[in-house]
C-alpha cells in the first residue's frame, strides 16, 4: 500500500494524464493508470502537477516591514538602502523571526518550498544572521531555506563587513554574497569579487553576488565574477544576481561575455518585479526596462532563474509572494511569448531555480523527493496566465497546504454560470 497517489496529472514538460505514486516521502513511479493502491488518493482531474516553486533570490530579513519606520517616498533603490539603514537599529531577533516565519507561511500557501535569502551582514550584532539561522532550522521540514552572507553596505565601503561576513559563515550561513557595483570604485568592486570568490573556494561554498544592479553599461563586474569562477574552478557554483547593466551594455561586448559565462557555468538570477520598478529611473524617454538579457542568456545555454527579491519592504511595496506573478512580469519584460519559450519561463521559477540552489532530489521522476504542487490550471502557459490557486501543496508525500478551487458563481436572471477563466 502506497502512502499517496496522484491520479491523472499533467506535467510541466507537456506529458498528460499521468499518475504519481509516493512512498516514504519519495516518488516511486510515474505513469498512466498505475495499478496501485494508496492510503490517500488525489484526483488531479487533468490539472498541472509541478515540482514546487523556487525563489532563488529574496531578502527575508527586510520583508514585511512596509512603512517602518517610514515609507520610501521616492521609491528608488538608493532611498530603499537609506531606509533599511534607518530601520536596522530598531530590529530585534524576535521581530525578524516573526516576519520571516509569516513569509514562510505565505510561501507554503503559494507552493514555494525552496528559497535562497540574502542576509545583511553589515551589522556588528548579526541579528538577521542569528534570526534566520533559527528560521532555517524551524522551517526545514517544509522549506529548503538557503542563506547568503550579503554585505549590503559594501565589502570595502563598510569596513566591518569583511569580519562580519566571515563570522556569519562560521555560524553556518551557506553562501558567499557581495555587492561589487556599490563599492567606491570599479577597482574596489573587482577586488571584492576576487576576495569573495577565493573565500568561497577555500570554504567550498557557493557564491551569489548582487552584481551590476545598475543602468551603467560600464558596470562589468560580471566579467570579473566569470573570470574568477573559471580561474578557481567554481564552475556551476556561482550566481550573478540582477546583472541589470547588461541590458544597457554594448552588443559587441555582450557577444564576447555570454560564451565566457557559459564556459564558467555561471547561473543568472533576474528579479523582474524589482528590475522593472527600480531600473531606468534616471531616464526620461525612451526609458530602459533594465532587466538583464534573459532570452539571449538562455539561448547561450546559461541557466537563468527568477527571484522575487523584495516584498513589502523598503524597496518594494507590493507582492503576495507568488512566483507566478514574478514569472508573469518576467515574460512581459523580456518579451518571451513563444510557445516553447513560455515553458522556459515556467522553468525559471522551478527547475532553473533548483539548479541555482543545487537542490538534490528535485523533480517529478521516480527517486525524486515527493514534493508536488497541483495548480488550478492545466499547463504552464495557463498557470502563467492565471496565477491560479495552489489546490494541493505536498512536501515529502504529505499534504501541507490546500486551497479550494477559485470559482465565481454568477446568477444572471434565470441562468447560473460558473467562471474560473480556464478555456
Ligand atoms: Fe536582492
Amino acid at each position: 500500500m502506497l502512502d499517496l497517489i496522484i491520479r491523472n496529472a499533467n506535467l510541466p514538460d507537456g506529458r498528460t494524464g499521468l499518475d504519481i505514486a509516493i512512498q516514504n516521502g519519495t516518488i516511486v513511479d510515474v505513469g498512466p493508470h498505475l495499478n496501485a493502491q494508496a492510503n490517500r488518493e488525489i484526483d488531479a482531474t487533468g490539472l498541472l502537477a509541478t515540482p514546487p516553486f523556487v525563489d532563488s533570490h529574496f531578502h527575508m530579513d527586510s520583508t514585511l516591514t512596509y512603512g517602518q519606520p517610514r515609507l520610501n517616498e521616492s521609491g528608488t533603490l538608493l532611498e530603499g538602502i537609506e531606509l533599511w539603514g534607518e530601520l536596522k537599529p530598531h530590529l530585534t531577533v524576535e521581530s525578524i523571526k516573526a516576519r520571516a516565519m509569516e513569509l514562510c507561511h505565505w510561501a507554503v500557501a503559494r507552493g514555494t518550498l525552496a528559497i535562497r535569502s540574502h542576509v545583511d551582514v553589515s551589522d556588528e550584532r548579526l541579528l538577521a544572521v542569528n534570526a534566520l539561522l533559527e528560521v532555517r532550522e524551524e522551517i526545514r521540514p517544509y522549506i529548503d531555506l538557503q542563506l547568503v552572507a550579503f554585505p549590503q553596505d559594501g565589502y570595502f565601503r563598510y569596513p566591518p563587513s569583511a569580519a562580519n561576513l566571515e563570522r556569519a559563515l562560521d555560524l553556518g550561513i551557506d553562501v558567499v554574497g557581495g555587492i561589487p557595483h556599490f563599492e567606491r570604485t570599479m577597482a574596489e568592486g573587482a577586488a571584492s569579487v576576487k576576495i569573495l570568490c577565493e573565500l568561497a573556494a577555500n570554504r567550498t561554498l557557493r557564491v551569489d553576488m548582487h552584481c551590476d544592479e545598475s543602468d551603467d553599461p560600464h558596470s562589468r563586474h560580471i566579467e570579473t565574477l566569470t573570470f574568477h569562477t573559471q580561474r578557481l574552478g567554481l564552475h556551476g557554483r556561482v550566481t550573478g544576481s540582477h546583472l541589470t547593466s547588461m541590458h544597457s551594455m554594448d552588443n559587441y561586448y555582450v557577444s564576447k561575455l555570454l560564451p565566457l559565462m557559459a564556459e564558467a557555468q555561471i547561473h543568472v538570477v533576474a528579479n523582474p518585479l524589482i528590475n522593472i520598478t527600480l531600473q531606468g529611473r534616471h531616464d526620461t524617454y525612451p526609458k530602459r526596462r533594465g532587466m538583464t538579457r534573459v532570452k539571449e542568456l538562455l539561448e547561450a545555454g546559461i541557466n537563468v532563474a527568477f527571484g522575487h527579491d523584495a516584498m513589502m519592504d523598503p524597496w518594494y511595496s507590493f507582492g503576495s509572494y507568488d512566483m507566478l506573478e514574478v514569472a508573469h512580469m518576467g515574460l512581459h519584460v523580456a518579451q518571451i511569448t513563444g510557445v516553447d519559450q513560455m515553458r522556459q519561463i515556467f522553468e525559471a521559477v522551478t527547475f532553473n531555480g533548483a539548479n541555482v540552489l543545487g537542490l538534490e532530489g528535485y523533480g517529478l521522476e521516480p527517486g525524486c523527493n515527493a514534493d508536488v504542487v497541483i495548480l488550478q490550471a492545466r499547463n504552464p502557459q495557463e498557470a502563467l496566465r492565471l496565477k491560479p490557486a495552489r489546490l494541493f501543496v505536498i512536501r515529502r508525500g504529505i499534504v501541507i497546504a490546500e486551497t479550494p478551487p477559485v470559482i465565481s458563481r454568477l446568477e444572471l436572471e434565470d441562468k447560473k454560470i460558473e467562471v474560473d477563466f480556464r478555456r
